[in-house]
């Protein structure tokens, strides 16, 4: 037996490790996806393939023992075989269109999808199940994940994190999109250590900024609701400055963004920083031009379609 599914990548329009102190985030899918096919084997082993390179583990190993960057996926193999009493293996090949260690979400569309594959091979479970199970997943590597990035794979189109929860926000404004890679690639979890140890010695206006974000958060939401793109690009920028404060931005995600904020309405690092991409801001009057800005300068860029469909298995 057989079992595919793929998932969307992402990106966070306003956030990005705010979130994972607890305020909200809005993010919103793309037009990039994970797809995970897994199988039923006779041999007692997991076996995981991808781009990256292949593991085959035996299927009594525990998860502790595991070491690579496959370990979620063999997580999520070992959990459903537990939870279904199944005692031979299961091989799992992951193919996926989506940059990884950009702030794309790669690693959360490769949890979700595997999670949805893997499940279904067994059960069909729901969609909150198989969150839950990318959440875990995702945290064998990453411990301090908000699951803010598995939500929105998971459920696609655009939506507002808050703590666990989220909310589809019907967008009433037609905007798109300019992506543009540093291709400085990051560890999401040494970047969220770091604003980790920026809050324990900046305690005060680690909160501060919080506080700011939530207001933030708050008027980006009018901005949409409003159908207002001029206001919502400059709370981007705001949010931009914010992000440069904890410490996530540097030299070349700066001239990306000031060669952005030229033409686009507002642009700003998405994920993690460090690296990776920024996002900027833009509808038909001056997506071209945002693009041809950009790639005179050399950056790999594109637009994608947002708020795309989340999991689907088949
Ligand atoms: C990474 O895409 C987003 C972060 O906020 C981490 C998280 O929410 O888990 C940096």
């Amino acid at each position: 037996m057989k079992s595919t599914a793929s998932a969307p990548g992402k990106v966070i329009l306003f956030g990005e490790h705010f979130v994972v102190h607890g305020t909200k985030a809005i993010l919103c899918s793309i037009d990039k996806r994970v797809t995970v096919s897994s199988e039923i084997i006779s041999d007692k082993k997991i076996i995981v393939k991808s781009d990256l390179g292949q593991i085959s583990v035996n299927s009594s190993e525990p998860i502790s023992k595991i070491k690579s960057s496959f370990k979620p996926f063999i997580f999520i193999a070992k959990k459903m075989m537990e939870e279904f009493n199944h005692n031979a293996g299961i091989s799992i090949e992951i193919n996926s269109e989506i940059p990884s260690g950009v702030g794309l979400g790669s690693s959360s569309a490769c949890c979700v999808a595997a999670a949805g594959s893997i499940s279904a091979l067994f059960s069909k479970l729901s969609k909150e199940k198989i969150v839950q199970l990318s959440i875990d997943a995702e945290k064998t590597v990453f411990e301090r994940a908000s699951g803010a990035d598995t939500t929105i794979s998971a459920h696609g189109g655009i939506i507002e994190y808050d703590m666990g929860e989220f909310h589809p926000i019907k967008s009433k404004i037609s905007f798109s999109l300019v992506i543009a890679n540093s291709t400085i690639i990051h560890s999401t979890n040494k970047v969220v250590t770091k604003v980790n140890e920026f809050r324990k010695k900046n305690n005060v206006e680690f909160s501060e900024l919080c506080n700011q974000e939530s207001k933030l958060i708050q008027k980006a939401q009018e901005s949409i609701m409003n159908n207002d793109i001029v206001s919502l690009g400059k709370c981007m920028n705001e949010n931009q400055m914010y992000l440069e404060k904890i410490g996530v931005s540097n030299e070349k995600l700066q001239t990306m963004i000031a060669i952005a904020e030229r033409s686009s309405f507002g642009a700003k690092i998405t994920g993690a920083g460090g690296g990776g991409c920024i996002i900027a801001l833009v509808n038909d009057s001056n997506i071209n031009e945002t693009l041809q800005n950009l790639k005179r300068e050399k950056y790999e860029c594109f637009t994608t379609k947002i708020g795309v469909e989340g999991l689907n298995t088949f």
